[in-house]
């Protein structure tokens, strides 16, 4: 979900708040809804589905006001519905409210206000903190302390944003569900992102878990869980508000495929001496990473995908790594280890999953490899490296997944430097290659191959995917892009793996994607690719010209440009997103936000 707020002198709440909620359409599209304070009351405007059926509404039935607080919703408790989406109000109508997360004792306290006479409209866990205020009010609180003492009872996870009637302030609070505030001169913002206000304002004071912030249209005042005054420092964003717009692009995710030379050249440079072979991480000197024995990466979605790209990396290195599905980890997590280095990788820094992850792990040291700087897990791990994409807002991770493998190859190399003592013997070639990416992926991303295979296999069954090594990676998100975005039945596997059992759902109408890495694997793989020809399996084979006799084994070929064979597999990856891409197009989906996804899984 998305929460959005602003605080002005102005009469435009809603305009600014709906601008809000379209640059956080990422997070869900269930519902979405507004609610500004006007006289003693709120009027609140809300629809199941996107913002269009919101701006609608408002349309026919317009809402003033210089103050408001705005939600587009992932459902998670209850369907997407009018009366579930978010804000919630009161039985009184003098307040609203929206957020973010889970409060895990609801029920109780559903029960509780029940039997007090309060009248409750949806399945929401969110209904019950409105009526705490009322309930607070009705005793005879401030709205700032009614606020509090309702924040004070919800257990669980929660960004909370409140309006009360006949108050030009807005009431927030944060616990383990990000919030931050953008600071106007005579307008103030919240969001649960940055994205959200970034054409208003580029100041940004990232709030910490259990902070109560009350926001007027002059400034904000933050106290922590103990009630106490604290200062949050404001900063500067260095993103452009251009960067998080669609630019000429139909679709975000083609703009941001496009965008990945860019990107991966911001993610490498200044980080690499190739001529000596040498990484230079800000925050990493040399050292660092002395008495580090083991990794543990663990991620969810694309950046699984990446941290097993990484496992490989970093195994290759004579560095003993492996990554976990966050969520598996936080469940069972290994036993404790002396020299255990655990990397969380996300491209928003707050995937629940992940950060519970970190919390679960017994290591020496944590870091998080994020785009987002401020995010959570920034705040929950000892050390951050940033991947430097650029916002992403396709809810199908696309140019991340390539900055985090590029950032993460970086890392891989600094760290076999201090744990083995030396550079890799081809750091120089590796390092080489990694600056020439930026380059590579752009002839990638200029060719029409793609979408050519894309109408090729067009009225195909299902779509498998395989590789080894990093390949394996590269498989398994081909698969997972083509799924998410064209709803059609697509696995990857490892190339090894499909003559134990998958080869049985190979037909004439199930093509096979084969990444190749360009190196000495190659000949197991194109093994493969036969066993799966010889049973009438149509192969797309996605290589460089550093694979041989590909036109005998292969029914189509995606080439990419000749690099290191650790780094072809990003530029594979780069093939197999615009083939998913072109496929979901051709069938008419809804690329930017396929249907049940959310781009943030903040719960
Ligand atoms: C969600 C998104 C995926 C993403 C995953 C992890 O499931 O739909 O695209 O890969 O979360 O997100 P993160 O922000 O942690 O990389």
């Amino acid at each position: 979900c998305g929460i959005v707020a602003r605080i002005g002198e102005s009469d435009d709440a809603v305009e600014e708040l709906v601008a809000g909620l379209d640059n956080l359409e990422y997070r869900g599209y269930d519902s979405a809804g507004v609610a500004v304070q006007s006289g003693c009351d709120v009027d609140v405007r809300k629809r199941a589905g996107g913002i269009d059926g919101l701006r609608n509404a408002l349309a026919t039935d317009p809402a003033n006001g210089s103050v408001g607080i705005g939600h587009t919703r992932w459902s998670t408790h209850g369907p997407p519905t009018d009366d579930n989406a978010h804000p919630h109000t009161d039985c009184g109508g003098g307040v609203a409210v929206v957020h973010n997360g889970i409060i895990e004792n609801y029920q109780e306290l559903r029960s509780e206000l029940s039997r007090a006479g309060h009248v409750f409209e949806s399945d929401t866990d969110t209904e019950v903190i409105p009526h705490l205020i009322e309930s607070a009010v009705a005793d005879g609180a401030a709205p700032a302390t009614a606020f509090r003492a309702a924040v004070d009872r919800i257990e669980g996870s929660y960004a909370v944003a409140a309006v009360v009637g006949g108050r030009e302030a807005v009431y927030a609070a944060r616990k383990d569900s990000p919030l931050v505030v953008g600071a106007g001169d005579s307008t103030q913002y919240l969001a649960s992102d940055v994205p959200a206000f970034l054409e208003f304002t580029d100041r940004v004071a990232y709030l910490e878990d259990g902070d109560v912030v009350r926001v007027t249209p002059t400034g904000f005042t933050v106290t922590d869980e103990r009630g106490e005054r604290v200062r949050r420092a404001t900063e500067t964003v260095e993103w452009d508000p251009k960067d998080t717009g669609k630019g000429e692009y139909e679709h975000y995710m083609l703009k941001e495929i496009s965008e990945q030379p860019t990107a991966l050249g911001r993610s490498v440079s200044g980080r690499t001496d190739s001529a000596r072979g040498e990484v230079t991480l800000d925050g990493f000197p040399p050292g660092a990473f002395d008495g580090i024995e083991r990794v543990h990466l663990v991620a969810m979605g694309t950046s699984y995908h990446a941290a097993m790209y990484t496992e490989s990396l970093l195994a290759r290195r004579g560095v003993p790594a492996r990554a976990y599905m966050s969520s598996e980890y936080a469940g069972s997590p290994p036993p404790e280890e002396d020299g255990t280095l655990v990397i969380a990788i996300s491209q928003s820094g707050e995937t629940a999953d992940t950060i519970a992850a970190v919390r679960a792990a017994r290591a020496e040291r944590t870091m998080v490899a994020t785009n987002v700087v401020g995010s959570s897990l920034t705040r929950e791990c000892d050390d951050t490296l940033l991947v430097r994409a650029g916002p992403e807002i396709g809810v199908a991770a696309t140019k991340s997944f390539s900055s985090q493998v590029a950032t993460l190859s970086l890392l891989s190399e600094r760290i076999r430097r201090d744990v083995i003592g030396e550079p890799s013997p081809d750091a120089e070639e590796f390092l080489s290659a990694l600056t020439d990416l930026p380059d590579h992926v752009r002839q990638v991303v200029e060719s029409d191959a793609a979408e050519r295979v894309a109408d090729a296999f067009a009225d195909s069954e299902s779509y498998f995917f395989i590789g080894r090594g990093p390949g394996h990676a590269v498989a398994l998100e081909g698969a997972l892009k083509f799924k998410e975005i064209t709803y059609e039945h697509a696995e990857g596997f490892t190339a090894a793996e499909l003559k134990h059992g998958p080869l049985a759902l190979v037909t004439e109408e199930t093509p096979v994607f084969a990444v190749f890495n360009g190196g000495a694997d190659d000949t197991e793989t194109l093994g493969n690719a036969t066993e799966i020809r010889a049973r009438g399996g149509p192969v797309v084979a996605v290589a460089s010209g550093e694979t041989p006799d590909l036109e005998e084994t292969a029914d189509r070929v995606l080439s990419v440009p000749s690099t290191h064979p650790e780094l072809v597999g990003v530029l594979a990856n780069v093939q197999l997103q615009l083939v998913a891409y072109h496929a979901a197009k051709r069938r008419g989906r809804s690329i930017d936000k396929p249907r049940n996804l959310a781009k943030s899984v903040t719960v």
